[in-house]
């Protein structure tokens, strides 16, 4: 298993660019069930696209990289040799479509593969999906996905540990969401752009990357309406068409960096960003003493020199998202006054904060609230990351610390973050990857 080694306190400066949204290019990529093709470019290269690359291929989805356009990759490879594979381009097409099985070994590394649940019952009326199961930052079920299903006319079982679903044809309704699911909202979407009649639903997730989503279904001929808000009317559409969709800019990557800038930023100005979807976040870092100069999709930032505590709390889009959640600690833990942090999304997401208080910082939890004492000094440490933004909140964390650490698992971050020690380094970062024995 690889690990980082980071020296800290160097001074970030320069620029990066933020790569490809994952959590857009997932749905995306698994909406290619629905067959008529895609174009998709902006793909980032990361484990958890390999793994829906490979889920894909099992299901009959030929992937074919594309060649990128020259102008953009030589506007990239000026600002960091990490953007080689920035515009990852590729054609996607049915070349058989009698699969309809999502084993566990896949299932089991990447929850979203629950994706193809929703494409498969509209295109194949057949999917077999291994159940999820839970995860470490909570039980995370899918009833509220398999609930929609159910009232669009699938019949679902669960066997084996497999969610079993057929249907001789999805129908449109209402489907009041009880929460805004975001990979439920996207699964629903994309069953019901093949469905007869219209299907509404309330209380969606309004998560760029459900938009996302929905743009490019459009782009292949789907009809859905309210996209950005929180009721979604689409209108079932026999068959999708080939179109091509850029994937948009990861806003959570670019809200690492930003926070890397407010933490040690010497003028970090970060490249291909969405400040749009930043709100929340700009708004925290605003009231610790941030300073942003944005610049058509640029922003850039300096160190908060005497940073302050304040509060966030984590809630479904547009509040503060909980995938910063652990990113935002390490500024939290340094600040002048106490902050606090209430985990509304997930139940179990504070595995970072033991680590975090191995370094240093002075974090108490109490059920779903964090209470940060700040006026921390961290101190390096060998810390073992639990999940993907756990690892990047100790990466911030270790940046900042006095003298080496070492963060044990980074496959983690692998999962999300596109050579993240390499952007890291290209800006000042004092960070190396020691590579370990694979792991599956
Ligand atoms: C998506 O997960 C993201 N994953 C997560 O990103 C992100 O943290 C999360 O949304 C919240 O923003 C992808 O987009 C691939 P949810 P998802 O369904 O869709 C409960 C990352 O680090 N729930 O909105 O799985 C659930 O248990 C990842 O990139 C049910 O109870 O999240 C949780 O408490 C991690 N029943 C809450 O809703 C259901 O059927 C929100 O989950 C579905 C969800």
């Amino acid at each position: 298993m690889d690990r980082f080694h980071i020296v800290g306190g160097s001074p970030l400066r320069g620029e990066v660019k933020v790569s490809g949204s994952k959590n857009s290019a997932l749905p995306i990529l698994f909406s290619s069930l629905l067959g008529g093709g895609l174009v998709i470019g902006n793909v980032p290269s990361l484990r958890d696209i390999r793994t829906a690359f490979s889920l894909l291929s099992q299901l009959g989805i030929r992937a074919q990289p594309l060649s990128v356009n020259p102008e953009e990759h030589r506007e990239n490879s000026s600002i960091s040799s990490a953007s080689e594979e920035w515009a990852g381009k590729y054609r996607l097409s049915e070349e058989s479509v009698s699969a309809h099985e999502a084993p566990y070994d896949l299932v089991r590394t990447m929850r979203a593969s629950v994706l193809c649940l929703g494409p498969l019952l509209a295109k194949r009326k057949r999917a077999r999906v291994s159940l999820p199961g839970g995860c470490l930052i909570g039980a995370r079920p899918v009833d509220i996905h398999l609930n929609a299903f159910v009232r669009m006319g699938a019949k679902i079982s669960i066997d084996h540990g497999y969610i079993d679903a057929h249907t001789s044809g999805l129908s449109g309704c209402d489907i009041h969401l009880p929460y805004p699911t975001v990979t439920g909202t996207e699964n629903i979407l994309m069953a019901a752009t093949l469905a007869r009649g219209s299907t509404r639903i309330f209380n969606a997730a309004q998560e760029p990357e459900v938009s996302d989503l929905a743009i490019s279904l459009n782009a292949r001929g789907a009809r859905i309406e309210g996209i950005g808000t929180s009721s979604l009317k689409v209108t079932g559409v026999e068959n999708l068409i080939e179109a091509s969709h850029t994937v948009m800019s990861d806003r959570i990557e670019a809200g690492t960096f930003l926070v890397a800038g407010a933490l040690l930023g010497d003028r970090l100005t970060i490249h291909n960003v969405d400040v749009s979807c930043l709100d929340s976040l700009l708004i925290t870092l605003r009231e610790m003493g941030a300073d942003f100069q944005e610049d058509h999709g640029s922003i850039s930032i300096s160190r908060i020199l005497n940073p302050r505590g304040t509060s966030a709390r984590t809630e479904p889009y547009p509040g503060f998202p909980t995938d910063m959640q652990a990113q935002i600690l390490p500024i939290m833990a340094i600040a002048e006054g106490p902050s606090t942090v209430v985990e509304t999304v997930f139940e179990n997401r504070f595995t970072h904060v033991m680590e975090m208080n191995r370094m240093g910082a002075n974090i108490d939890i109490h059920g779903s609230r964090a209470f940060v004492r700040g006026g921390a000094h961290l101190e390096g440490a060998s810390v073992m990351a639990s999940d993907l933004r756990a690892s990047a909140g100790l990466v911030l964390a270790a940046l900042i610390a006095k003298g080496e650490s070492e963060i044990q698992r980074v496959y983690h971050i692998d999962r999300g973050y596109e050579k993240i020690e390499t952007k890291l380094e290209s800006i000042g970062a004092r960070i190396k990857r020691i590579r370990g024995e694979e792991i599956s």
